[in-house]
């Protein structure tokens, strides 16, 4: 049986691709003149990865480049959506290392050939160790040099890349690995972290006018964003925490960005954290630069109560998983209720309608909201091979299309999409999780490192063919 997304009728142009991430894929952690990153370091601190795994092999990408656009171009990807990895253009935050940008280089030119469209992404999470070894992102002067970084892959690429993305999820990269400590670099400093959410607005800012100054002519910025949605309408004190958490999960990222302005409540929450004193005259000018494409990641919503021992519907510890990965900064006492629905195997409730939601929210209130892009939508399961060697993930299958389906019914609304990437192309590393969540289209077998295509993946190109033959 079909899905009945197959029928819809896209937008012309709208792009179809997948997504990955320089430190996920990589290894050749320590090759081609790549130093240490702020993973790479955190990886070895007993216990902050599971099974003390680390990312010095990764997926093997670095040398297996070729093969995986050849992927690609087997899948029928209209556009590949990765990161440059800091450490290896810049590494130690010394001078550039021509090796390292070659190898952005390289695949870009494969890609460009293969016919995909390359979606650069100049931040995901990997900051050199040296740069963390003064302060990181807590310290301003980082922002000064994600600029000169940026300028550098520009300098290597922007005679063929287009589309250039500052920051993936900055929310995880200030707040997780500043504030929890779940993430590099594993820190759990609140106003180090406030610091940090600031310091990377500054840095996009930054980057957004010395690329813009050069003719870079499509310039974005990919946010996660979920729906914050109060257990009881009815009760204040959910109403409260729904308001908090929105603010900590969505609004400081968007409002900067979009209005120029932090939201009145965040700076009210957050004031005893130093945000006011971290913002000097004229940053906000600059981070709200006219952006072409905001990036959506979006994986599920979240239920919210403010009694911090809610437990849901089912009694299921959502909430409990949710908020010890979480730094709710100033709102320890909010809980993340079970709804009783399916869920995937990080335990991340399926909510497909939650994305239309989120997208149609997004044109209601950002009157000055750039066209969007799903920049990620996936799900991890736990995958079986068959004794064929097939990957039968029905139920990867079926996110994958029902939260198409659901982009496509936002579309119907009014929300100015043009494009969804799935996350993830192959089976990666997942950061703290280490390999053993498993969100590809396309596996990996962590012994001999052999990519196949999973059913998700067969049925994925399935519906990029459908979707270019209607359009
Ligand atoms: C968001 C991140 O950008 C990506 O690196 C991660 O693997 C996925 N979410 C899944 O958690």
């Amino acid at each position: 049986m079909q899905h009945p997304t197959y029928q819809r009728q896209w937008p012309e142009g709208f792009i179809w691709g997948s997504a990955t991430a320089a430190a996920q894929i990589e290894g050749a952690g320590r090759e081609g003149g790549k130093e240490d990153s702020i993973w790479d370091h955190f990886a070895r601190i007993p216990g902050a990865i599971a099974n003390g795994e680390n990312l010095d092999q990764a997926v093997d990408h670095y040398h297996r480049m070729p093969q995986d656009v050849r992927l690609m171009k087997e899948l029928g990807l209209d556009s590949y959506r990765f990161s440059t990895s800091w450490a290896r253009v810049r590494p130690g935050d010394r001078a550039v290392n021509r090796e390292g940008l070659d190898f952005y280089s390289r695949l870009v030119d494969e890609l460009l050939e293969a016919g995909i469209l390359p979606w650069l992404t100049l931040y995901h999470w990997d900051l050199p160790q040296a740069l963390e070894e003064k302060g990181g992102w807590a310290n301003r002067d980082t922002a000064y040099r994600f600029a000169e970084y940026a300028n550098d892959v520009y300098s290597a690429l922007g005679d063929r890349v287009q589309h250039w993305t500052t920051f993936n999820e900055p929310f995880c990269s200030s707040l997780l690995g500043y504030g929890s400590g779940v993430h590099a670099p594993g820190r759990q400093e609140p106003a180090a972290a406030i610091a940090a959410v600031h310091h990377q607005h500054l840095a996009h800012g930054l980057a957004v006018n010395a690329l813009r100054e050069r003719g870079a002519q499509h310039l974005g910025i990919t946010l996660n964003l979920s729906n914050s949605i109060p257990r009881n309408s009815q009760d204040p004190v959910d109403l409260d925490a729904a308001r908090r958490f929105d603010s900590l999960q969505n609004r400081i990222f968007l409002d900067p960005i979009l209005r120029g302005a932090y939201p009145e409540d965040s700076l009210r929450d957050l004031g005893p954290f130093g945000l006011p004193d971290v913002i000097l005259p004229g940053d906000l000018e600059l981070i709200s630069a006219p952006l072409e494409f905001l990036g959506v990641n979006h994986y599920h919503d979240d239920l919210i109560s403010g009694h911090a021992d809610d437990a849901g519907s089912d009694g299921h510890s959502g909430g409990a998983e949710r908020a010890s990965a979480s730094p709710w900064i100033g709102s320890e006492d909010i809980a993340f209720p079970s709804r009783g629905l399916p869920r995937t195997a990080m335990g991340w409730e399926v909510n497909p309608d939650g994305l239309r939601k989120l997208l149609v929210r997004l044109g209601e209130e950002y009157p000055s909201l750039p066209p969007l892009y799903i920049t990620e939508n996936g799900a991890a399961y736990e995958d079986t091979v068959s004794p064929d060697g097939a990957v039968h993930d029905v139920e990867r299958t079926r996110f994958i299309l029902d939260h198409v389906a659901s982009v496509g019914e936002a579309i119907d609304q009014g929300a100015d999409v043009r494009g969804y990437f799935v996350w993830s192309l192959l089976d990666n590393f997942e950061w703290s999780w280490g390999y053993g969540k498993r969100f590809g289209i396309v596996r990996v077998d962590y012994g001999t490192l052999e990519r196949t295509v999973k059913d998700s993946g067969k049925a994925y190109a399935g519906l990029i063919a459908a979707a270019q033959r209607s359009t």
